[in-house]
């Protein structure tokens, strides 16, 4: 893909293959000179990320690692990174990586300079305002998967081990200085990744446009996410060093990212207590809700949805859209059911208690009653639609 881009849509973002060359640029604009980048494990001992640190070697920079993050990231994983930046004497950090590496990169350093608890600035009214900006340190964001569009973000998801819930660490300045979206760091994903991550951007973009509430520039990104999405997750599956899809995906998630602050739904309701307790993929879990939430919303979200699927060339109906989601499911390989998922009934009843209770849930057009969060939750595991 030859397409070389800069945006300052929502934060300054250098779009474009190669471009993870710019990474001591972008520190140097982001003002930062000693870097703690902040990574998952597995991701630090691949090429991608190794070649990163040669690069930042070569210019001089003298960079530290932190990769003690778990996928669905847990407190402690935050914890010991926030240490690890104090004690080395960093003064900002390159959020590297999937929603995992990225979240916890974020949440880091925002932490640097804070004397309260990382719970007391949950995504809860105006609890961000306790947090003192100064001691907010600077971020560069360098996405590898395409699906969360964390990087482009203000929020950081960690789970709360004690209570098994994910929770949302919120502050407007968390938003990364910089990001590097540089699609060719997203070619190394395994298929499973590449789809689910894939299907987390498509769940940003369908449940933010269905989201109640006026928000018509939120709405305009979701629509054209859709389409890049629809459009592309094949292509990146068939042809998985393929630039220019890649590229299309990589867009597709910094948009949903950017649309669902109008708000997001039941998918993510439900994948979010599903992914705490079980473990499970995130946009993986949210690929399986996506149909059954779809028809749990129908009577809601027919007419939107109808605009939708003449935008993206289907037949302008609800139908012609519920088969374009099935067949790609089942095009990409995504499980039908949770059964498939590995996802057992034992923990159904929680499922309930916290969906309801989600940040997410408020965004669904119908209201998520625990009745109703029950019923999409048997059928996706039944395959009942
Ligand atoms: N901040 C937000 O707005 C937001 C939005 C949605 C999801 N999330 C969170 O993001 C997390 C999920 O992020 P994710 O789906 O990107 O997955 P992830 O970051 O957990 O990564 C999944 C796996 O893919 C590997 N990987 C990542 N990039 C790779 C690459 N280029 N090559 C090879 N392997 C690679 C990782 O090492 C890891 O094993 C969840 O915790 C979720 O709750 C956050
Ligand atoms: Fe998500």
């Amino acid at each position: 893909m030859a397409t070389k881009a800069n945006w300052n849509y929502p934060t300054a973002v250098r779009f474009g293959a190669g471009r993870i060359a710019e990474l001591p640029d972008a520190l140097k604009a982001a003002g930062i000179t000693r870097p703690l980048l902040v990574t998952d494990a597995g991701l630090a001992r691949l090429p991608v990320t190794q070649d990163a640190l040669a690069l930042l070697k070569a210019a001089g920079i003298e960079a530290g690692l932190f990769a003690e993050v778990k996928p669905n990231p847990v407190a402690g994983n935050v914890e010991a990174g926030i240490n690890a930046l104090r004690e080395g004497g960093y003064d900002g950090v390159i959020a590297f990586g999937g929603g995992s590496g990225l979240d916890v990169g974020k949440v880091i350093a925002f932490m640097a300079g804070q004397t309260r608890p990382m719970w007391d600035f949950e995504d809860i009214g105006d609890w961000w305002t306790r947090a003192d900006p100064k001691g907010i340190f600077p971020i560069v964001a360098v996405p590898t998967t395409a699906g969360t569009g964390s990087e482009v973000g203000r929020a950081g998801v960690i789970t709360d081990e004690a209570t098994h819930t994910k929770k949302v660490i919120f502050h407007p300045l968390m938003m990364p200085k910089v990001v590097i979206a540089d699609p060719e760091l997203t070619v190394g994903m395994p298929t499973f990744i590449t789809v689910g991550t894939g299907f987390d951007a498509l769940a940003h973009c369908l449940e933010a446009y269905c989201a109640p509430g006026y928000h018509p520039l939120a709405d305009g990104i979701a629509v054209e996410g859709v389409r890049l999405v629809l459009e592309n997750l094949p292509k990146v599956v068939s042809y998985p060093t393929g630039i220019e899809a890649r590229g299309h995906m990589m867009s597709a998630a910094a948009m949903g990212a950017t649309a669902f602050q109008k708000g997001l739904g039941a998918i993510h309701a439900l994948s979010h207590p599903v992914g705490s307790l079980h473990d499970t993929h995130h946009g993986m879990t949210n690929a399986v809700f996506m149909p059954y939430v779809l028809a749990a919303n129908r009577e809601a979200i027919e007419e939107r949805i109808e605009r939708l699927a003449a935008y993206c060339g289907l037949d302008p109906s609800f139908d012609a859209f519920m088969a374009a989601v099935l067949d790609l499911r089942k095009q990409l390989g995504v499980p039908h059911t949770l059964k498939d998922l590995k996802v057992g009934p034992q923990n159904r009843e929680t499922i309930g208690d916290m969906a309801i209770v989600d940040p997410t849930a408020g965004g669904n057009p119908v209201r998520l009653t625990r009745d109703l969060a029950l019923e999409i939750f048997d059928n996706a595991r039944e395959g009942r639609l």
